[in-house]
């Protein structure tokens, strides 16, 4: 059987999958018979250190279980005649509930609020304050790719206006704003999910959330390097930034003690795609990718970079 090296965790049923084809080889064991390997497994946040990469001679494939690919480095893969797949589609709606989720998690102050009743305030100290409602507000897309139509369509029955920012201006009827700090001056709400990587790192910056303002709202889905994190706690502190919901942070699993700190913030650990439901789904496509190419040669969805391999 051909060799796999497994990076990260696989679900059961991805490993009963994988070991009928493979034979499988864990980074996390330490030893790999690096000649021997052909296919990888992994996922968005461990992706393909560069030493492991260059140290396979004979892989042919690399099948990345999450849509965002920024920790493979494609470019040295598709050198190398290496093609990469990923997961686009059967994690839109889910990661786009996580979005609308930390929107009204903000918004309806559901922390505040969870906390006012555990705490006993609502006996001692009467109502909890009033919140702010989700309804009738404008909301900028930041990436209004597979995911952020997903947003836009969940939103739809608050009475959202919806407007986007992009490189590209998109066939939809939804306001184009060119310009990512005029978009954030005329919403009531950010939300980022574009892909991570160099061409998107830090383009929240302090100009973008001071243009969104002590009422605005920041919501992060896309990847911790698309918002300049210190920016962000110091507009948050300063209150010059009103709220952010974040899933998603620079230096994963590590969050600052100052956002941990700060009251106007909801923290999620990188689970927008995580429910048993869709991660299954993930996890098939990310098998499908390695049996088909293992099969003929095809990938089901290979990274735009690599249709033509
Ligand atoms: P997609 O369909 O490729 O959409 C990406 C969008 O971002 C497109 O509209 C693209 O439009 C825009 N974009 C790309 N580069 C940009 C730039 N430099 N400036 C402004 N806009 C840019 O991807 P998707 O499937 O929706 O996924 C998007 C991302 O979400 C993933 O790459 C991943 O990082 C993140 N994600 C996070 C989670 C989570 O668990 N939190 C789960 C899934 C995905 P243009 O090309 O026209 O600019
Ligand atoms: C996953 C994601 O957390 O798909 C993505 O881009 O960020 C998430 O769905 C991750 O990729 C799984 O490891």
């Amino acid at each position: 059987m051909p060799d796999l090296l497994q990076i990260g965790g696989v679900t059961d049923v991805m490993r009963e999958r994988l070991e009928a084809a493979f034979t499988i080889h864990k980074l996390a064991d330490g030893t790999y018979p690096a000649e021997a390997i052909t296919h990888i497994a992994t996922n968005g946040h461990d992706g393909v250190p560069a030493d492991v990469m260059s140290a396979l001679p004979n892989l042919k494939m690399i099948s990345c279980y999450g849509v965002g690919y920024d920790a493979v480095d494609v470019v040295a893969a598709k050198a190398r005649g290496i093609v990469v797949t990923h997961t686009p589609n059967v994690l839109n709606g889910e990661v786009a509930t996580t979005a609308v989720m930390l929107m009204m998690a903000c918004y309806r102050e559901l922390l505040h609020d969870d906390a006012w009743v555990r705490s006993g305030n609502w006996e001692a100290k009467g109502n909890a304050p009033l919140t702010r409602s989700v309804d009738n507000q404008t909301v900028g897309i930041l990436g209004l790719g597979r995911i952020g139509q997903a947003i836009a369509d969940k939103l739809a029955p608050f009475g959202t206006t919806i407007v986007y920012h992009s490189r590209t201006q998109k066939d939809v009827a939804y306001k184009y704003y060119a310009d990512l700090k005029e978009m954030a001056a005329n919403v009531d709400c950010l939300i980022c999910i574009t892909p991570g990587g160099p061409a998107t790192n830090k383009i929240v910056n302090k100009d973008v959330m001071d243009a969104l303002g002590p009422k605005g709202t920041l919501i992060n889905v896309s990847r911790g390097s698309v918002v300049d994190e210190a920016a962000m706690i110091a507009a948050l502190q300063e209150k010059r930034l009103g709220w952010a919901g974040l899933d998603v942070f620079e230096a994963e699993p590590k969050v600052p003690q100052a956002l941990r700190d700060l009251p106007n913030v909801v923290l999620l650990p990188h689970v927008g795609s995580a429910t048993v439901e869709t991660r299954a789904a993930m996890g098939a496509l990310t098998v499908d990718n390695l049996l088909q190419h293992l099969s003929d040669g095809s990938t089901v969805s290979p990274v735009p970079e690599c249709t033509d391999m």
